[in-house]
């Protein structure tokens, strides 16, 4: 798709990240489930400026799961975990969301299932089982080690491979131990799961978060992975079996897929989008950890840009569920994380391509503090898992709104100030500011699916234009101090400023000569032909 107003819809709008444990709990057991969702959907969009806005949601794990990796590690696809509902709510949420004109993305784990799913239980239960060549087993090596050097994602965990003393033979996993890899070589495997899709599609979601897609093919002879060659990701086998994928969603209208492909090299990434038959969109991990300098972000857009087809459409995220929120990783001296939460949400919403919001990052949520007695996670990801803090402490409660109960996990120290009933009462906050982005990126298709130039501007500042029926400038200073914009030929006449990061700064008509832009401050400036505004 090329620059059109008729972009499809998950080019145009906001993908907005449910973590399902963490957002709104509705039965008081202290997690998050599908009804505290339903609850909330007002406040992603209820059609009026007052809201997000955002286009759809994607909701990770709510299967049924043993909870070892909190919901990745599912033990039946084509069901609910009761500690998050039943069918009948999710089909109510689904119904709820296109009823404000949003739309539904679940998460698809075809790489690994529960240790306790039927097939793992079966497959294990005899080296003769039907179900056996399901997962991945082999002998140990002649020292009796596992069968090759392959190491689990999650540090703590160690060697991919789990002996099973029953059966006498190791079996496979790229994550925890209860997460053991399915077999995708084997066809059985890769229809069951095609009917997963299908089954979902059914019901009626209009689309999928792939996770872990790079790992769906790795080497069939198991070999050692070498320094600089890996074998047990992203094997060339990986694009067929996605073809087959997208065919099984193309049987269906206006469906998307975005995969989880965590590979830091955008060489690799680009493949997955740019035959136009695999994925319409990747996470990007290489743009995801980009340090806090302009020079970083300008450099990594341009090679994804060169990198990418023409029809290829990128996808921009800053947080998810994995990693430190921005407004932690991102701070170097108090008060910048709050400043940099901003800048990071407008460039991700004014980048050409489909943004990803994570709950709370339109709060400039930071991590949570979580105390040794609390921690869960066998991957250090509890902090950016915090519950959603909806209301203030001193009046709800330790739960901040989420929950009537003890949340699973901490709320963040600064809950008072950042949930939710504070933020609204206050124009200069950080949710007001993201409304306000993500209401003007709605209205205009040029931040939409314009094209993106690079402007040159101060150093420590990236800058670019977007164009389309009109044409948008985006300036956004990665410094900790005050600098003059310093456009080169934009500088002639003025500009409409639309909106800043910076809550004192006065919308209107401004002089582009002598924009001097604030600490870690985004600008999005309207210009008409020849600089000049037209408003
Ligand atoms: C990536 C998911 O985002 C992460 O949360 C999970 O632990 C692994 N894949 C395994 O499913």
């Amino acid at each position: 798709m090329s620059e059109t107003k008729l972009a499809a819809w998950w080019q145009r709008g906001v993908i907005y990240q449910i973590y399902p444990r963490s957002f709104a709990d509705a039965n008081g057991d202290g997690v998050g489930d599908l009804r505290g969702i339903a609850e909330h959907l007002d406040y992603l969009n209820d059609g009026t400026d007052s809201s997000l806005g955002v286009a759809a949601i994607w909701l990770s794990p709510f299967y049924r799961s043993p909870m070892a990796d909190f919901g990745y590690d599912i033990a039946d696809y084509t069901d609910v975990d009761p500690l998050f509902g039943t069918m009948e709510d999710f089909d109510r949420l689904l119904g709820e969301a296109k009823r404000r004109g949003m739309r539904v993305i679940v998460d698809w784990v075809p790489n690994h299932t529960s240790d306790q799913h039927p097939w793992f239980v079966k497959s294990a239960s005899g080296r003769n089982s039907a179900k056996r060549d399901w997962y991945v087993w082999r002998d140990p090596a002649p020292d009796g080690g596992p069968p090759n050097n392959w190491r689990s994602s999650f540090a703590a965990v160690g060697p991919a491979w789990t002996f099973h003393e029953a059966t006498g033979q190791y079996y496979l996993h790229s994550f925890a131990p209860q997460q053991p890899d399915l077999n995708w070589d084997n066809p059985e495997v890769e229809a069951a799961m095609h009917e997963v899709l299908r089954f979902w599609l059914n019901r009626g979601v209009d689309g999928f978060r792939i996770d872990a897609i790079y790992r769906l093919a790795k080497d069939p002879e198991l070999r050692d992975n070498e320094p600089g060659l890996r074998h047990d990701e992203d094997w060339p086998t990986i694009h067929q079996r996605l073809r087959k994928i997208r065919a099984v969603i193309d049987e269906y209208e206006n469906r998307v897929i975005v995969g989880e492909v965590y590979l830091l090299d955008l060489r690799r990434l680009v493949e997955y989008i740019n035959t136009g038959d695999e994925l319409h969109l990747a996470h990007n991990f290489v743009f995801f950890h980009l340090p806090w300098q302009a020079a970083a972000f300008r450099a990594s857009v341009r090679e994804f840009t060169e990198l990418a087809e023409q029809s290829a459409w990128p996808a921009w995220f800053l947080e998810n569920h994995d990693h430190s929120r921005v407004a932690t990783r991102y701070t170097d001296e108090p008060g910048t994380g709050q400043r940099r939460a901003r800048t990071a949400a407008m460039l991700v919403c004014t980048l050409r391509g489909t943004p990803f919001l994570y709950y709370g990052q339109e709060l400039g949520l930071p991590d949570a503090d979580i105390p040794p007695d609390r921690v869960l996670d066998v991957d250090g990801r509890d902090p950016e898992r915090s519950p959603m803090p909806w209301r203030r402490p001193s009046l709800a409660g330790a739960g901040a709104g989420f929950t009537t109960a003890d949340p699973w996990l901490p709320v963040v120290a600064a809950a008072e100030s950042l949930c939710v009933e504070s933020q609204q009462q206050d124009p200069g906050s950080t949710l007001a500011f993201v409304r306000e982005l993500t209401h003007l990126r709605s209205r205009e298709p040029a931040l939409q699916s314009g094209t993106q130039h690079p402007v040159s501007a101060a150093s420590g500042v990236f800058c670019y234009e977007r164009e389309l029926d009109r044409r948008f400038l985006v300036a956004l200073n990665f410094r900790s101090d005050r600098v003059p914009l310093s456009l080169g030929d934009h500088a002639r006449g003025s500009a409409f400023l639309e909106l800043s990061t910076h809550p004192g700064r006065e919308h209107g008509a401004v002089g582009l000569r002598d924009l001097v832009l604030e600490p870690d401050e985004g600008l999005i400036l309207r210009l008409s032909e020849g600089g000049e505004d037209r408003s």
